[in-house]
């Protein structure tokens, strides 16, 4: 096979549905696949086939989303930044909720629902002030973040929702970050949720929906011991810590949990280059394929697939072939003593890993293979 390539494990995509499932079923909670992790149609046929919702913030995700075959009652469509067609195309298609994020985006979606003649379902898209305690670059629900309405301005965003006409605001929307691994960041949204239901309540306004988003962290550092987060932990702590009302559902917006472990970016060793300082394991994989590393500083076990059991380590810095010195995987990674050849694997890239591959340095897009199926 060329190299680099994604290989995808589809029994631990399986095995993880399944997980998911059966713990959120436990609670009646809905979950909705976050598509902007991994938009593969074979992996999202997979998904679609354990009647997982689709959280989608594009109107290309949307098509995609239909294309492998969720109903437009299960899609839902984020973003701070929808364009005019795109939100005509959901409109178009009846899609289940708009998750609003600025009272001059309540407008647009009204008036454009006007000219086509239907009503929106809009969930209020809140910024709750609550530090995810991750990556400054995947923290999303602190003041200074662009997402969502800022709890002072609810109000106003209440009184317009009673004037808009085309717009049937029945929900509200939260997620403060993502590859969350302290579960006391979770504890403290549910307690956000808990006043704002008050706060709505108090506004007569009826929540049909609570969407608290996505954001369950995985393990990147012992993928093999952790390979399937802990939803049950997650999700009881949500059971637990959130006031639901009769007759609402809750909904949840995961896309790493569901993906990140099945996903292995493989590439061969070009050159095992020594410096005065260093020694480079360059391999024909770079930030092109995983920008990870790069962006976000992100840790991904990295393997020596030819030298499985072989003891003599040394430690390396693990590069790309991409003109750019943040081109790198990792610093002092212990490997058996690797040469030009070898198969290396990058761990843990099933999520954000090939769709936020790019073509520069016009590479090539690297293909996809999957593990055989029963
Ligand atoms: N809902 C909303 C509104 C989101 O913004 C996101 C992710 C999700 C759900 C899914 O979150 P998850 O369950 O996957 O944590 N590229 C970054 C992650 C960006 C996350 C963006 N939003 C990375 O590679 O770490």
């Amino acid at each position: 096979m060329d190299t680099p390539y994604y290989f995808y494990d589809l029994g631990l995509l399986r095995r993880t549905l399944e997980a998911v499932r059966s713990e959120a079923d436990a609670f009646n909670f809905r979950v909705h696949y976050a598509l902007k992790a991994n938009s593969n149609p074979k992996l999202l046929s997979i998904i679609r086939a354990y009647n997982l919702g689709a959280d989608c913030v594009s109107g290309n995700e949307i098509a995609r989303a239909l294309e492998v075959g969720f109903a437009p009652p299960d899609i839902v469509f984020a973003g701070v930044g929808k364009t005019d067609a795109e939100i005509a195309y959901g409109l178009n298609h009846d899609i289940f909720c708009f998750n609003c994020e600025s009272l001059q985006e309540l407008e647009v979606i009204d008036a454009i629902a006007a000219s086509l003649g239907k009503c929106a379902n809009v969930a209020l898209r809140i910024n709750p002030n609550i530090d995810a305690e991750t990556h400054h670059h995947i923290t999303t629900g602190l003041n200074d973040n662009k997402f969502g309405i800022g709890i002072g301005d609810l109000g106003e965003a209440c009184d317009l929702a009673r004037r808009l006409t085309h717009i049937k605001m029945n929900a509200i929307h939260l997620h403060v970050g993502s590859q969350i691994t302290n579960f006391s960041v979770f504890f403290d949204l549910c307690v956000c949720v808990n006043e704002l239901q008050r706060f709505f309540e108090q506004q007569n306004i009826v929540l049909e929906h609570i969407n608290l988003g996505g954001g369950l962290g995985v393990d990147y550092l012992e993928p093999d011991t952790h390979a399937i987060a802990d939803f049950r932990g997650y999700f009881s702590l949500f059971d637990k810590a959130l006031e639901r009302r009769k007759n609402q559902q809750v909904h949840f917006e995961l896309g790493r949990s569901i993906v990140a472990q099945c996903g292995s970016l493989m590439s061969r060793v070009l050159y095992v280059k020594k410096t005065q300082a260093t020694e480079f394991v360059v391999i024909d994989a770079g930030m092109t394929e995983l920008l990870r590393p790069a962006l976000y500083q992100a840790v991904h076990l990295i393997e020596n697939i030819s030298r499985v059991g072989e003891a003599n380590e040394r430690k390396y810095n693990i590069v790309g072939p991409i003109c750019e010195s943040s081109d790198c995987f990792g610093k002092d990674v212990s490997l058996p003593k690797t040469e030009r050849g070898d198969l290396i694997a990058i761990r843990s890239t099933g999520a954000y890993g090939e769709t936020m591959a790019s073509e520069y340095n016009l590479r090539s897009k690297a293909k996809a293979f999957y593990s055989p199926e029963p």
